[in-house]
């Protein structure tokens, strides 16, 4: 039996450099994809796959994503009196989430691994998921969703991995799955014999690259506190992870649906595109709007 999951940790305090000057005043995390910040859909993501904390690692400036999620009674008044009953809602539910919300600070943009250690006391001894809200992956079943389901099976660490062109390794964290079996399949594990940050495509050991969805255990905080330094002068969570590789189970699980990377001004331009088109209420104006494009 796996211990549950009940905590996820989003890691919020990055520059967003590729988005600016978007990015200026207004954290990535709250630009929105069609009316949601990106920050909401990834904790809606982890609550519906059973989370019951959300513990934000944020800075200084990026306060907006926490007023997010923090009551607004003037503008529920508002939306009462305007008789607006389905926002209304929305927006309690909102607020609802937010009394599960934990921020912690991170002082300065150390890297991802750094982000992620800043939680170690919120989290503390238990197994907990990390959610990047610029990734986004749209399915039936939410990533994270299938990610808890996975996990009850195997335990250990976990994280949700796809195939990228081969001369994009150097973007991404990369599975090296040495003899393992690997069906290519989705919905499969992959074991995970090796893991390498943005490797050289001549380099990378397979096309396999780690997303922004991870279930990892505790044990994690201990690596992280030595504080090494790796690619591009960070601290990497995938060095502290690779330090694991053979201490406890280690999968990555081929997620099913479309992932969106919403860092990149591309990605996040498509995902508005697909998230549009799959709402019933923008279907048929999303297809107008392609055609006018082509
Ligand atoms: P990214 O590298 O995609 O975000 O990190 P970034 O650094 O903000 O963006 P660019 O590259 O300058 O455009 C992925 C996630 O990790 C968080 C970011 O906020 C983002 O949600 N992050 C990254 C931290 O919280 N702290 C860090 O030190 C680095």
């Amino acid at each position: 039996m796996t211990q549950p999951v009940r905590k996820a940790v989003f890691p919020v305090a990055g520059l967003g450099t590729r988005f600016l000057p978007a990015t200026r005043a207004i954290p990535k995390e709250m630009l929105p994809v069609v009316d949601k910040p990106l920050i909401q859909w990834a904790v809606e993501e982890a609550a519906s796959a059973g989370i019951e904390e959300f513990i934000f690692v944020t800075a200084p400036g990026k306060e907006a994503i926490e007023a997010h999620f923090g009551p607004a009674p003037a503008l529920d008044h508002a939306l009462e009196e305007k008789g607006k009953d389905g926002l209304l809602r929305e927006s309690r539910a909102l607020a609802a989430l937010g009394a599960h919300v934990t921020c912690v600070l991170q002082p300065e943009p150390l890297g991802l691994g750094h982000a992620v250690w800043c939680a170690r006391e919120q989290v503390g001894g238990e197994p907990f998921a990390v959610l990047l809200p610029d990734d986004m992956v749209l399915d039936e079943t939410p990533c994270l969703q299938q990610m808890v389901a996975a996990y009850g099976k195997v335990g250990g660490n976990l994280v949700a991995v796809e195939d990228v062109p081969r001369e994009h390794t150097n973007r991404y964290g990369i599975v090296d799955p040495g003899d393992g079996e690997d069906t290519g399949e989705r919905g499969a594990l992959v074991a995970v014999a090796g893991l390498v940050e943005k490797p050289d495509p001549s380099q990378a050991p397979s096309t396999l690259s780690v997303i922004g969805r991870y279930i990892l255990q505790p044990r994690v905080f201990e690596l992280l506190e030595a504080g090494e330094r790796g690619a591009g002068g960070e601290i990497q969570l995938t060095d502290a992870l690779a330090g694991m590789i053979g201490d406890m189970p280690f999968h990555g699980l081929r997620f099913s649906g479309e992932r969106f990377d919403c860092g990149d001004k591309i990605g996040y331009l498509r995902a508005n595109m697909a998230y549009a088109r799959d709402r019933d209420d923008l279907r048929d104006a999303v297809a107008v709007l392609c055609k006018a494009f082509v």
